[in-house]
């Protein structure tokens, strides 16, 4: 994370932004951590929902995550933001699926042009961290700065709004 795309969206993120909380979540970890990240951004928040919902059972959901990342599926999703151009900064938020994103955040990416944004992922993972999801994200919008991401096993238990906080800082997104 220190190619000068980078480093320019960390200035950029110095000052007071007009910020959304985009995110998915299957099992409810990221969306914990969402919901930390609004109350202290005071962003507004956006749940990525697919139309068609993953099974509920962990196995069936891995067979079908496994399977739209091995075709690269974008699975329509049920809603849109609303003035998309409003937003300064764009928080994107995920689990780790097969050391990647889930599809619909693919199709999230796609479905606006983030030119003039900055993008500041983050990641609820079982133990693998970020892995390729960054790179992965990145090659769905070339050419536009991303913020330092951050990565939470599980929801983050008891440490998760100091972390958030600590990180936010960190990013100038949030000065104290
Ligand atoms: C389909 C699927 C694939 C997953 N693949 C990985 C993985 O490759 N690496 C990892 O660390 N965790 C993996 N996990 C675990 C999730 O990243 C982890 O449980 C996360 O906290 C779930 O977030 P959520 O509750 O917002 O869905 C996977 C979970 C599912 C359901």
């Amino acid at each position: 994370m220190t190619n000068s795309i980078d480093v320019q969206a960390q200035e950029a993120a110095n000052k007071p932004q007009k910020i959304l909380v985009a995110y998915f979540s299957w099992s409810g970890n990221t969306t914990r951590i969402a919901n930390v990240i609004r109350q202290q951004t005071g962003g507004d928040i956006f749940e990525i929902v697919p139309q068609t919902p993953y099974p509920k059972d962990y196995n069936e959901c891995l067979d079908v995550a496994r399977k739209e990342k091995k075709e690269q599926a974008r699975p329509p999703l049920k809603a849109k933001v609303e003035n998309m151009e409003q937003y300064e900064v764009v928080f994107v938020g995920y689990p780790n699926w097969w050391s990647s994103i889930p599809m619909p955040v693919a199709t999230f990416m796609e479905a606006y042009d983030f030119k003039g944004k900055i993008i500041v992922p983050f990641c609820s993972h079982g133990g693998g961290g970020l892995a390729q999801t960054v790179t992965d994200l990145k090659k769905l919008c070339p050419n536009v700065p991303f913020v330092k991401p951050i990565a939470i096993a599980g929801n983050g238990r008891n440490s998760l709004s100091s972390d958030i906080k600590k990180w936010l800082q960190e990013t100038g997104i949030v000065k104290q």
